[in-house]
Parts: C-alpha cells; sequence; structure tokens
C-alpha cells in the first residue's frame, strides 16, 4: 500500500460525501498561488473535523495553526449563527490568505484570526473560553505547551484534537526530528495527564500516513 492507494481512496471517498466544494476549492488554489506549504488537512479530514464540532454542538473554537485557513473553514461551518472561532497564526502572510479565504466562505464575522506567536497569544484568550473544541495543528515542537494552554481554556467536556501525532510512525523513534520529538514530548504529558480521556486514531489518506489525537477534558486544569 502506498500514499499513491491512500490518495486515490481519499479521491472515491470525498467524491462521495463533499463531491464539489468551489468555496474550498479557491481556498486551496490561493494557498497555492501565493506559494503556502501543502499542508493543510485533506478534504476527508477537515469533514471529519467538521462533523466532530457539529457532534458536539460547538459554538465556540479554538484553532492553533492557520496556514489558509483550510481547517478553519471546516470547522467555522460548523458553527451555529452565534458561534465564534478563533485562529491564531504566526505568519501574517499566511494569515492575510486565510483572511481572504474565510470571507469567501462567508464566515468572515465568525472567524478570528490573531496574528502571532500561539505561545503569546494564549494566555490572552481567558476571557474568551472556555472553549467547546481545541484544534491544534501548529509548530509540532510547541505542541505539548499549546496542550497545556488548551487544558486552561477548556470546560469540563470540551474536545481537544491534535493533528500530525504520528508523522510516518516517527512518534515512536527516539531519534526522530524535531517534529517527531514535539508529539513524543507530547505523548508522554498526554500519559501523565489524569484530567482527560484520550485516544490517537491513525489515519493514512492524500496527506499520507499520520494521525489525530482525540481528548475529552474531564476536568479542566
Ligand atoms: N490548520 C491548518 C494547517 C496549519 S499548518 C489546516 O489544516 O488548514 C501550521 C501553521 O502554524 C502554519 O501556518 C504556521 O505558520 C503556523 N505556525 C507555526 N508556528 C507557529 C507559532 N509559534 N504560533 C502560531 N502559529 C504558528
Ligand atoms: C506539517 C505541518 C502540518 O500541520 C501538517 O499537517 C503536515 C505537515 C509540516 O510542518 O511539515
Ligand atoms: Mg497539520
Amino acid at each position: 500500500m502506498t500514499t499513491e492507494t491512500w490518495t486515490a481512496v481519499d479521491d472515491y471517498i470525498i467524491g462521495h460525501v463533499q463531491p464539489t466544494d468551489p468555496v474550498l476549492d479557491a481556498a486551496q488554489e490561493a494557498a497555492r498561488a501565493a506559494g503556502l506549504p501543502a499542508i493543510s488537512v485533506s478534504a476527508a479530514q477537515g469533514k471529519f473535523l467538521h462533523l466532530l464540532a457539529r457532534i458536539h454542538h460547538a459554538t465556540r473554537i479554538l484553532e492553533v495553526g492557520t496556514l489558509a485557513g483550510y481547517s478553519t473553514i471546516w470547522l467555522g461551518r460548523a458553527l451555529p449563527a452565534d458561534g465564534r472561532l478563533v485562529t491564531l497564526e504566526f505568519d501574517p502572510k499566511h494569515a492575510e490568505v486565510a483572511r481572504a479565504n474565510i470571507a469567501r466562505a462567508g464566515l468572515a464575522d465568525k472567524v478570528d484570526i490573531r496574528v502571532g506567536r500561539a505561545i503569546d497569544a494564549l494566555p490572552t484568550l481567558a476571557g474568551e473560553g472556555p472553549f467547546d473544541l481545541i484544534f491544534i495543528d501548529a509548530d509540532k515542537p510547541g505542541t505539548s505547551a499549546y496542550f497545556q494552554w488548551a487544558l486552561k481554556l477548556s470546560r469540563r467536556g470540551t474536545v481537544i484534537v491534535v493533528d500530525n501525532v504520528v508523522r510516518d510512525g516517527k512518534v515512536i523513534d527516539p531519534a526522530g526530528d524535531a517534529s517527531a520529538e514535539g508529539m513524543r514530548a507530547f505523548m508522554t504529558a498526554l500519559a501523565a495527564e489524569t484530567r482527560v480521556s484520550a485516544t490517537v486514531l491513525q489515519t493514512v489518506g492524500a496527506k499520507g500516513y499520520d494521525g489525530f489525537a482525540l481528548a475529552i477534558v474531564e476536568q479542566p486544569a
């Protein structure tokens, strides 16, 4: 089995559950045209995040790592009329592309992009929480710190999703790169964390072999 097969099956799946989506296609095209890296979640993963937010009736969502706003649009579309999403992005160029994509998706009123380092923005969000769902998908070495902040910005029942936990299996390689090492540190923190109930779901598809961590907060920090 190869990424080629996984991508073909991903195309087949999305063709059966979300066949045409000009807004999301335009968002990806704008990202490509602006030279942003092609590291968003896949369409099937985006739909998964969307469904998760709807299942959970999330009205306040926090995202760490916006890029071009692709996952932001999937999550933002899950919100009710009075729902709000705050998304944190370090790179002003990424934020600019995301702002246009989010406006094109009709989500400008619901989505608030905060430009700057996530570690600086997170402490400022206490008054805007607790969040119902938090998606962590920025620099991988920062994941453990973002997870600790996510716990502080949570209520009992908050859902926390972390992207890119598995990284081609590098998460179990002690000699992995800095990103894999960041995920190993996150997994160590997760193992010691008694305030959440969690799992990691391995995934294959258009984005290769990776995985999401999924946690529900039993007791906020
Ligand atoms: N969630 C997006 C992909 C995010 S890619 C999607 O699936 O569509 C990761 C993003 O995190 C990049 O845009 C990168 O610029 C941003 N990032 C990296 N380091 C960061 C930091 N310290 N604080 C905030 N954002 C950061
Ligand atoms: C990278 C980041 C991501 O969030 C992702 O989903 C895939 C790759 C990266 O930085 O390489
Ligand atoms: Mg990611």
